[in-house]
């Protein structure tokens, strides 16, 4: 029988570069590579689950999520309730329904280099053209306004950001905000700004878009702040209702709803008393760096690292190929992923996730404290 033939924009979709680090990783690599945070999910939110299976009704909920999880994120968020949240399975789904409800073929998106690469992929599967503006590596990935600006056309439809930055760890500045916000309102460009990284914070909580005037809508989600990767909680927010009623459509016929059971812990993880553990993780994750940057300081101090505002990545420069740095690190059983792979401007640096346990994460230091790089 002859086989059947993928649909065009399958095509599109290469497998990322992340999986294939993954792939050619030895078994029982340590794994300072993944995008999680390896810690457990807390306790009070565990139990909650349990209190819920046992009341034996998990069903369908509205689309758009209970609406005491919509009330729970509206006030995290200090705004009001009025259609204008659509919880989703991750934020990884608002990212694609966002995209999905605004963005036709031939339209231009602006996205940062280096940034989060799914982007990229979920752009090109709607037939959408990626337009990257450069963060500048040696200026601590600060934006280059002038190539911000020359790269609006009259095509460009919408800026997708991430605030915090995955792989960098940096929040852009108030300027740079304010900047980009004005040149958007000037332009009528949309903005989408992903907040998955929010609250893990090192010193001060950044703010969130949803403070600032424009056409706006922000994701996020429970997958890093509450370690609850696999519950599959995100959200689509704005203060504008229009902005967000495509997104529900369009998630309707995804997935009809976000799972009920993680919808009910959401709100538990939303309680004050659900905040009050996530902080713990928060301070958890501190302490790693701390750690981090300690081993850094003392056992490899001509590697420059990247003075970030947020958890849990490390972003270091090796000054030798970035690629080359990964293939080496994971013949001797340690997985990091190279910067380039998040955008050309990533090239020579290297993201470390130190959200594991303390154990491992010493062995990984180890191994990267027992290579020579100038031998690379
Ligand atoms: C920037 C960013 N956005 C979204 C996601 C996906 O989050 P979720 O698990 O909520 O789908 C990730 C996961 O690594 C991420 O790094």
């Amino acid at each position: 029988m002859k086989s059947i033939k993928y649909a065009n924009r399958i095509d599109k979709i290469e497998k990322s570069e992340l999986r294939k680090i993954f792939d050619k990783a030895p078994s029982k690599s340590i794994n300072l590579g993944l995008g999680e945070i390896q810690f457990p999910t807390p306790k009070i939110i565990s139990d909650k689950a349990i209190d819920v299976i046992k009341q034996q009704n998990i069903r369908y909920t509205p689309n758009a999520g209970l609406p005491d999880l919509q009330k729970a994120i509206t006030n995290y968020y200090n705004i009001k309730l009025n259609g204008n949240v659509c919880v989703t399975t991750g934020a990884e789904e608002a990212i694609f329904a966002s995209l999905f409800s605004f963005v036709n073929p031939g339209d231009e998106v602006l996205i940062a280099n280096p940034t989060y690469i799914a982007y990229k992929t979920i752009i090109k599967m709607l037939d959408a053209i990626v337009v990257e503006f450069d963060l500048n590596p040696e200026l601590g990935f600060k934006l280059n306004q002038n190539d911000f600006s020359s790269k609006i056309t009259s095509k460009t439809k919408v800026l997708l950001l991430n605030n915090p930055s995955n792989p960098t760890g940096k929040c852009f500045s108030e300027d740079e905000v304010n900047f980009m916000i004005s040149k958007c309102i000037d332009n009528n460009i949309l903005i989408i700004v992903d907040e998955i990284y929010r609250e893990l914070f090192i010193k001060y909580k950044p703010m969130s878009f949803l403070e600032k005037r424009g056409k706006i809508i922000v994701i996020s989600g429970l997958s890093k702040s509450h370690c609850m990767s696999g519950w599959r909680i995100g959200w689509a927010a704005s203060i504008d209702p229009d902005l967000i009623k495509p997104i529900i459509v369009s998630h309707q016929y995804i997935c009809t709803c976000a799972p009920h059971i993680s919808q009910e812990i959401a709100v538990t993880a939303l309680s004050r008393k659900g905040m009050i553990a996530q902080n713990k993780i928060r301070k958890e994750l501190i302490a790693n760096r701390d750690f981090v940057l300690d081993q850094f300081k003392h056992f490899l101090p001509d590697i420059s690292v990247l003075k970030n505002t947020s958890s849990p990545y490390l972003f270091f420069n090796v000054a030798v190929d970035d690629i080359t740095f990964t293939n080496e690190m994971l013949k001797q059983g340690l997985i990091v992923m190279p910067g380039s792979i998040f955008g050309s401007n990533g090239k020579q640096w290297i993201r470390l996730n130190y959200a594991l346990n303390k154990k491992k994460l010493a062995k990984g230091i180890d191994i990267i404290k027992s290579i020579n790089i100038n031998n690379i």
